[in-house]
């Protein structure tokens, strides 16, 4: 077998440490461009991510002692102002089903078949009303998803809705609004409930407006 002299061995192995030293360099350029790219796009996500939803400027969300975080006025609401309007994706139960899962409740029901609301994480915030349940509410929904004042709005007041005007669901859950006329534990079936058809005449969704005359 033919030797290699030491002179001719150097070359290749000086070859190998550059191309290593190449290699190093080019995996280090790689992740910090990962890195970089993945910081921009969680600050991307979360700054300009639009807002699905809209909300007066005259309401904003902070804590609630009903529950979490609701919205308030901030100044002035008049009766009949627009306060919020529910937006996101059109979807129906299926989606419901398989999004609520990692979402929890952040939809509103707009017809028999369909809900509207945000998809994923990084809308929901974006997406959400914070209309928290009140059984003495000060706003009301208007077609499905235009929430409006009900009467005159101090600044301070939560702003809520009665869920029995927008929901058709299986629920029951513990009042927790405070209101004197509270009915204690709500139901996603108290649209049913004619006392409060009565009270709520104007301000029913318009899928369950439209479920109750068809009802008879
Ligand atoms: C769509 S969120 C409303 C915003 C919620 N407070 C938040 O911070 O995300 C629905 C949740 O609010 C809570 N909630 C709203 N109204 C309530 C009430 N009157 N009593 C008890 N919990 C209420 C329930 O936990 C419900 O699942
Ligand atoms: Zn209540």
């Amino acid at each position: 077998m033919k030797r290699l002299p030491i002179a001719d061995l150097r070359l290749p192995i000086e070859h190998l440490a550059s191309f290593a030293v190449l290699c190093v360099f080019a995996l280090s350029i790689l992740a910090l461009s990962i890195l970089a790219l993945s910081i921009l796009e969680s600050k991307i996500g979360n700054s300009i991510m639009p807002n699905l939803s809209y909300v007066s400027p005259k309401a904003t969300v902070k804590d609630s002692p009903i529950q979490g975080r609701g919205l308030f006025a901030i100044e002035p609401i008049e009766k009949g102002e627009v306060v919020c309007i529910k937006g996101g994706y059109i979807f129906n139960g299926a989606t419901l089903e398989r999004v609520s899962r990692s979402l929890g409740a952040s939809e509103i029901q707009i017809t028999e078949q369909f809900f509207i609301g945000p998809l994923s994480e990084q809308e929901r915030e974006g997406s959400m009303i914070f209309s928290n349940h009140s059984c003495e509410p000060n706003i009301g929904v208007q077609g499905q998803i235009v929430f409006v004042a009900m009467r005159d709005i101090e600044p301070g007041e939560e702003l809520t809705h009665d869920w029995a005007t927008t929901d058709d669901e299986t629920y029951e859950m513990e009042c927790n609004c405070g209101s004197a006329g509270c009915r204690k534990v709500i139901s996603g079936q108290d649209w049913r409930r004619e006392d409060l058809q009565k009270k709520y005449a104007g301000y029913m969704s318009w899928y369950l407006m439209d479920k109750i005359r068809r009802m008879g």
